[in-house]
């Protein structure tokens, strides 16, 4: 029987601004969800949060894009902004619900939806990565060195069933296209694409020998829907793991040199994301807004339920002291990227820039923009003459 693992999130409003949600938010959406469970309609789920934003993470037998399910996480999402967020005067309340034009599908609304239908295997571990304040390409560099870089995954090199590559499906954000490339085969035209991770994103990766499914990622940009900035994406993604795929202790490795990636405060900055455990007040944010982060969420899928360390609650995956000396790395970068202030690369480049405020800032400036010619001085002007000599 087949079983479907399926994480949406959004951030509908935080304590403290962009901080934590309101306990009473995360209490709120396991009641409903615990209902599901009792209706039958879903088999098992897990309630969290990572910074701001709220996880809701099912199993069930509906399979993807199912109108029932995505409906329970919107009627969640919803209730808790009109009953909680918005009574306590939470901040962002109801940010990410960006229309109220819910019609069996959470895709394009705000929220973020990673999902995965599959048949289970003998033994079925899955991580659930959730991050806060950053983008969908943040995933980039983790599931390059995952899927296919074997510096990171020993598999590629010394397992038979690995190295037969994976298929990467890449979405271009601002054309909304797909296109689907086999790794090690086409490795550096995917890293053409995936080095630019405001514009391609992964969506699903793939085991190229059968077409199993290995992850599954969050691809809303909310800038990119809402036309504005309105919060960052905060994406959410899906790892399948062991026996086939990479190890789970493979997987966890694509985090241990922090990437830079985009968002942090104002959504508008360059930062180091930083993998935090979820179990001792690290999974905030708090030095300016940020620095970006990161949780994992470790299970077992057996027989269409998430089985945790004590029933659903999941293995902590970044709890392990060696990530503190990862934390501390991105803690020096974190500091050391804010010595440039607003300069360029710590803030996000131009183009970026557009759905934020800085373009009004920019426009009150354009009257006081002169024409300006260069005058040439005799020597430049006699120096332009002469004949060019070719340069390599
Ligand atoms: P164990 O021998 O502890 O099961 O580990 C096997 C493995 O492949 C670890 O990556
Ligand atoms: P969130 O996207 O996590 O709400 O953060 C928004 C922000 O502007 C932080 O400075
Ligand atoms: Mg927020
Ligand atoms: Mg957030």
């Amino acid at each position: 029987m087949r079983t479907t693992l399926s994480v949406i999130k959004a951030d509908v409003g935080s304590v403290a601004g962009h901080y934590k949600p309101h306990n009473e938010m995360l209490r709120y959406a396991q009641k409903k969800l615990n209902e599901a469970k009792t209706t039958g309609l879903i088999n098992s789920s897990y309630v969290t949060h990572a910074g701001d934003d709220i996880i809701l993470i099912m199993t069930h037998r509906k399979g993807e894009n199912d109108p029932e399910i995505h409906g329970l996480a919107w009627n969640v999402f919803k209730e808790i902004t009109e009953n909680v967020a918005k009574p306590l005067k939470l901040y962002g309340a109801g940010q990410d619900l960006l229309s109220d034009a819910f019609s069996g599908n959470v895709r394009g609304l705000g929220p973020g939806v990673a999902e995965i239908e599959f048949e289970e295997r003998k033994s079925d571990p899955v991580i659930v990565f959730a991050a806060d304040k950053t983008e969908p390409g943040a995933w980039n560099i983790p599931l390059y060195r995952i899927f296919a870089s074997p510096d990171n995954t020993a598999g590629l090199v010394i397992d038979p069933q690995l190295q037969r590559g994976f298929i990467f499906e890449v979405l271009d954000l601002q054309e909304s296209k797909v296109v689907e490339l086999k790794t090690p085969e086409e490795l550096y035209m995917l890293l053409g694409l995936l080095g630019t991770p405001g514009r391609y994103a992964v969506a699903r990766v793939r085991r190229a020998a059968d077409g199993e499914p290995a992850a599954s990622a969050s691809t809303t940009r909310l800038s990119l829907i809402a036309g504005r900035y309105v919060g960052k994406d905060d994406p959410v993604m899906i790892v399948r793991a062991q026996a086939g795929f990479p190890a789970v202790g493979e997987v966890l490795a694509a985090f241990a040199v922090p990437p830079i990636v985009s968002g942090w405060m104002r959504g508008s900055h360059r930062g180091p994301l930083m993998p935090v455990s979820f179990k001792n007040g690290q999974n905030v944010v708090s030095y300016f807004d940020g620095p970006p982060r990161v949780i994992a969420m470790g299970w077992q899928v057996s027989n269409g339920k998430l089985i945790g360390l004590d029933g659903e609650e999941p293995a902590d995956l970044f709890a392990d002291p060696f990530w503190d000396y990862v934390r501390q790395k991105a803690a020096e970068i974190a500091v050391y990227l804010r010595t440039m202030g607003e300069f360029e690369p710590a803030r996000l480049g131009h183009e970026e820039m557009e759905y934020t405020t800085l373009p009004l800032i920019l426009e009150n400036l354009k009257p006081r923009f002169k024409p300006y010619e260069e005058k040439p001085t005799a020597k430049a002007a006699s120096k332009k003459s002469e004949p060019k000599e070719d340069v390599d």
